[in-house]
């Protein structure tokens, strides 16, 4: 059975472009019901664990400055089969792939810079959400 949690960040270009409000707008829009929200900056030591399976790509090292270049949204996502549906409603990693419509059509402008982050299973989406979520800071 699917689990009903997902994990995202909006990440630090979208936060810079000013994009924050539009996109937690669009989130709630398509049925997403937010647990938990969190606005803050990684430390590079978070973003490595963080980002800590990609750490044999050739991207890490860039991803992991890009992520720590500014504030960063959090949040903890409530919805029937989460995980697949925000990955289908923010689009594909590479935006250039992205359905018109999606968060990363909008709002991404790289392949690094795609905007938002969304879990990829409903492992990750609590490993992740516990990351950087207590039980207190959830409703
Ligand atoms: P995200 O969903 O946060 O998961 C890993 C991130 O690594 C991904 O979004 C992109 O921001 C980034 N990423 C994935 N593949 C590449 C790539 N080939 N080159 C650069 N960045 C990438």
């Amino acid at each position: 059975m699917s689990g009903n949690v997902t994990f995202t960040m909006i990440k630090p270009q979208a936060v810079a472009d000013g994009k924050m409000g539009k996109i937690i707008d669009k989130i709630i829009e398509g049925g997403f019901k937010i647990k938990a929200l969190k606005y803050t900056r990684l430390s590079k030591e978070q973003a490595m664990k963080f980002y800590a399976v990609h750490k044999e790509r050739p991207f890490y090292g860039s991803l992991v400055d890009f992520m720590t270049s500014g504030p960063i949204v959090a949040a903890i996502l409530e919805k029937d089969d989460a995980v697949a549906a925000y990955r289908k409603y923010i689009g594909s990693t590479n935006p250039a792939d992205a359905e018109p419509g999606t968060i990363r059509a909008l709002y991404a402008t790289s392949l690094e810079k795609n905007a938002v982050h969304g879990s990829d299973s409903d492992d990750n989406a609590i490993i992740e959400g516990n990351f950087f979520f207590s039980e207190f800071e959830r409703a």
